[in-house]
Order: C-alpha cells, then sequence, then structure tokens
C-alpha cells in the first residue's frame, strides 16, 4: 500500500509527510537512529518470490490441449459411430460413487487402486475405477425393458503403476448387453471391437482377440473338488499368474484351501490354446467348452475368427464375470490388454438384486492410441479445421468481417474471423495455423465493387465473389 501511495500522484499530498520523516530518521546525519520502521523496510525490500507453479497435472492425469483433444474427439466419433451402428443407447452416471461399489473382497486390482477419500458429509466416495457398477446401480433403479444395449465414454480413475498405456485416468469405451442369455451377446460385442479395430485401419495382422470362458475354470475346479464359494477369489489370483511370482501365487492360493496337487492341475491345464484339449481334461460335455465352440463359430459365420484365439490362461482380473471372458490385444506384444470383457450374470445378486444376464467389455483410449501411433495410424491432429478465415484488409473494416463470417455459418460453414486490424501476411499465416481450407478478404478494391477475394489455402488458386451472393457460391463450391 505504501508503494502504491508513493507512486501515485493523487495521494501524493499524504504521503509526503512520511517520505519527509523517514528521510530525517534514516539520514546518515542520524547513526543513532538505526531501527527502521517496518513501513520503510517495505520500501527497501525486494519482493519475495512467489513459489514457481508446477505445471504438470497431478501423476497419471492428463491435460487435453487441442491437438490431444481433437485426437480424443476422434477416437470417441469412432467409439460412437460403432456404437450406434449397433443400436446401442449411450448412458452416463456420475464420475463420484458411493465406495461401496466397488469394495467387492476378492482382492481384486481395482479395489485396492480406488482414489477414494470421505466428503465433506462424512460419507466414503470414490472416482470411479469403472463404469460397470454404476450401469448396474443404474438398471436397478430404472429398472429398463430388457433386453437393452448400452455404450458409455467415461473417464475412470485408478492409482495404477504407471506402464505404456498404463495411467491414472483414462476414458473407457464400454458397451454392454443385459438380458440376453445366449453367447450370440458375447459375439455382438466381439463383433463391435472387430468393427472399431476395421474402422481405425487395424486388421487382423495388427491385433487379435483371445477368448475363455469362467465356466472352464469353474468345471476344472469343480473336478479336483475345490470350494465353490472361493471360485472368484480364485480366478482373481490366477489372473495374476503373469505379474507375480509363482511362489507367491501358490501361498495365496492355499490360504484359499486349493492344495499343491490341484494347483498344479490348475496351472498346467491353463496354458492350453487348443479347445480340444480342454475337452479331453473336463470332458466333452462341459457347457462351457460347447459354449465356447459355438462362439467361434458363430464368429466364423460372420467372417471375424481370425481375429479370435482360444486361451485357457484368459481369466481377467475382476471377480464379477461368471462365463466367457475375452481380451484384446496386439499381435507384436508390446502392450498390455486393448480391451478386456466378459459375462457377468450375478452382479446384480451382489447388490442385493436379482440376477440378470450381462455381458460388457472396457474399452481405454491409452493402448489403442499407442498402438495406432506405432502403426501410423493416427490422423495428424495438429491444425483443427475450419472452411473459411475471413479477414479485412480495410482500417476499421473487422465488423464487415464479422458480418459476412455470420453470413457463412448460417450456411452450416465453420468461420474463423480475423478480430484485429492485422497485416495481409499475418494473416495467412494465421489462417494456415488454424487449418483454414480458405482465406476470405474483405475490403480493399474489391470491397469498392461489392466484391470480396477468396484464396484456396491448399491449390492457391484466388477468385473474386460477388459480396452477396457468397454465401451460395460458398454452398456450391464446397458441395462440389
Ligand atoms: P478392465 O479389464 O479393468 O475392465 O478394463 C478394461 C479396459 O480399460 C482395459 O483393457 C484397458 O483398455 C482399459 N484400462 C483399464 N485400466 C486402465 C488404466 N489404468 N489406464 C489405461 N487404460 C486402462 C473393466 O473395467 C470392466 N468394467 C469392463 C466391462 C464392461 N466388463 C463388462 N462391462
Amino acid at each position: 500500500m505504501l508503494l502504491l501511495n508513493l507512486t501515485s500522484s493523487t495521494s501524493f499530498q499524504i504521503s509526503r509527510p512520511i517520505i519527509n520523516r523517514s528521510l530525517r530518521l534514516y539520514s546518515s546525519s542520524n547513526p543513532d537512529l538505526g531501527r527502521k520502521s517496518s513501513s520503510v523496510q517495505k520500501l527497501n525490500e525486494k519482493p519475495k518470490k512467489q513459489k514457481a507453479l508446477n505445471l504438470q497435472p497431478p501423476k497419471g492425469m492428463r491435460d487435453f490441449p487441442p491437438p490431444l483433444l481433437r485426437q480424443r474427439t476422434y477416437l470417441f466419433s469412432q467409439f460412437r459411430r460403432t456404437s450406434l451402428s449397433h443400436s446401442f443407447s449411450e448412458y452416463d452416471a456420475p464420475v463420484l460413487e458411493s465406495e461401496e461399489l466397488y469394495t467387492r473382497k476378492a482382492g481384486e486390482e481395482v479395489t485396492e487402486q480406488l482414489y477414494c477419500f470421505e466428503d465433506k458429509g462424512g460419507r466414503r466416495v470414490s472416482l470411479r475405477p469403472e463404469m460397470t457398477p454404476s450401469l448396474a446401480r443404474m438398471i436397478m433403479s430404472t429398472k429398463p425393458a430388457l433386453p437393452l444395449k448400452y455404450f458409455s465414454l467415461p473417464q475412470c480413475f485408478r492409482y495404477e503403476r504407471m506402464t505404456r498405456g498404463r495411467r491414472r485416468e483414462h476414458y473407457q469405451w464400454n458397451c454392454d448387453i443385459w438380458g440376453i442369455k445366449g453367447i450370440e451377446a458375447e459375439v455382438e460385442l466381439i463383433n463391435m471391437i472387430v468393427t472399431f479395430f476395421e474402422s481405425v485401419g487395424l486388421s487382423e495382422n495388427d491385433v487379435g482377440i483371445k477368448v475363455n470362458s469362467r465356466g472352464i475354470v469353474k468345471d476344472l475346479l469343480e473336478g479336483l473338488g475345490v470350494r465353490e464359494e472361493v471360485f472368484a477369489e480364485t480366478c482373481v489370483l490366477i489372473d495374476k499368474l503373469e505379474k507375480v511370482p509363482v511362489e507367491a501365487l501358490k501361498k495365496d492360493l492355499e490360504e484359499l484351501g486349493i492344495n499343491e496337487n490341484q494347483i498344479t492341475s490348475i496351472l498346467d491345464t491353463l496354458v492350453h490354446k487348443d479347445i480340444s484339449k480342454i475337452s479331453e481334461i473336463i470332458g466333452p460335455d462341459s457347457a462351457a467348452v460347447q459354449e465356447i465352440t459355438q462362439l467361434f463359430s458363430i464368429c466364423e459365420t460372420l467372417g471375424i475368427e481370425k481375429y479370435l484365439e482360444f486361451d485357457a490362461s484368459v481369466i481377467r482380473g475382476l471377480s464379477y464375470y461368471t462365463g466367457i471372458v475375452f481380451e484384446a490385444f496386439d499381435r507384436e506384444g508390446n502392450l498390455r490388454a486393448i480391451a478386456g470383457g466378459g459375462r457377468y450374470d450375478k452382479l446384480l445378486e451382489s447388490f442385493g438384486g436379482e440376477s440378470i444376464p450381462a455381458v460388457g467389455f472396457g474399452f481405454g483410449d491409452a493402448v489403442i492410441v499407442e498402438l495406432l501411433k506405432d502403426k501410423g495410424l493416427l490422423p495428424d491432429f495438429d491444425k483443427g479445421s475450419v472452411d473459411f478465415c475471413v479477414f479485412s484488409i480495410d482500417s476499421g473494416g473487422t465488423s464487415s468481417a464479422m458480418k459476412l463470417g455470420n453470413e457463412l455459418r448460417t450456411k452450416g460453414f465453420s468461420v474463423d474471423v480475423v478480430l484485429e486490424e492485422k497485416k495481409m501476411k499475418w494473416a495467412f499465416k494465421h489462417a494456415d495455423r488454424i487449418g483454414a481450407e480458405r482465406v476470405v478478404i474483405v475490403g480493399g478494391e474489391e470491397g469498392e465493387r461489392g466484391e470480396v477475394k477468396v484464396k484456396n489455402m491448399e491449390s492457391g488458386e484466388q477468385e473474386t465473389v460477388e459480396l452477396k451472393g457468397v454465401g451460395e457460391w460458398a454452398e456450391k463450391i464446397i458441395g462440389e
């Protein structure tokens, strides 16, 4: 405040006595009066530097400046197009949910990775790590007509160890079918994943989908005499096979009451990648084996079997899956799972509701982007795309440019208007930077004649168009 007073001419009268007094008090001719008053101390002090703000978002979170948001929008539009073309309806749910929605007791990673806290009202809440429990809650409360096909594009949060394509926040395309018992529902979902892959330029040479059934694991465990109650937990543990040392896994399985011989049989069986081998072990009458065989047969009819592989080791880490499980992967094996899903007929039971057959998948945005980058399949998102950049060369002519901009917008075009008076060179550089297809120059000699000049940024061609009919001209030229 004092500094302000000293420099402000309006407050000079008030400030002067203070200055005079302080000058007198601290002049070298009066050395005894050496203690500075706090006001003068402030005058001489260097302003304290503010602690520099950390410019990174919290670890594992992402900013989306325009090029990255364009990339995300592109991905979402392919997800949406695939979903809508299969007659799925979009839904959403809150990003913050009650923690109890996720605290299943099966030892899943996802439960350990919750971003959870107590809100100001003392309620335990969590950022959603996945969408399926919210969907289940919503279906329980809204009781929609079945069967239903729903999709969503939620942002999910998991306190994960960060690796390529695994983050602490990700968007996850979710597609779920409720109310259908047969594996036609699984096939439709796998079909959608394939449709998406092909829409972004991937083929069966780049990606595949591994399929298994927890029914097989169930039959196997039953045959070995393992208690049914530990089925879900056993599946969650077996899923960790590649992530934790075998000895640690064995110890955890033993804690569930599974003995060494049973463990060896489970691990030996789950290495198989041939359904006939599994059929030999658990018997050809197994409903799970028959289901998988039928699934492969329908996929063959649809011509998508080339993407599929049977793999008995695919279990998926979520405890609620009860039947077929599947996982999309990159064939070079550089990345973690691209997508994962399966049947979860009993999830509602665990929330105290009645079971409804359900199957679905989640497909993250992070791994697929890495893969598309590796394959050179990502379009360039550096520049946006605008139909016209309108620019006035007359001093005071910006409003004419704005008026023309509005006229073009009413015809459905995207238009950027240069809102400041700038040089021609600047305007063209700007038009290039924003990805404008054409620049419309308003004013100058053409303006006097009731015309505008239009330059095509790609071909460099210029033409003169009558100002009155610019909208119609644009419709004609761009419609061509
Ligand atoms: P999930 O296997 O946990 O399943 O995740 C599905 C997909 O989400 C993964 O394959 C991956 O693409 C992506 N994803 C998961 N965690 C991360 C992460 N930390 N960073 C980046 N991407 C990630 C589920 O979430 C089930 N709720 C899916 C589902 C829907 N099942 C039935 N319906």
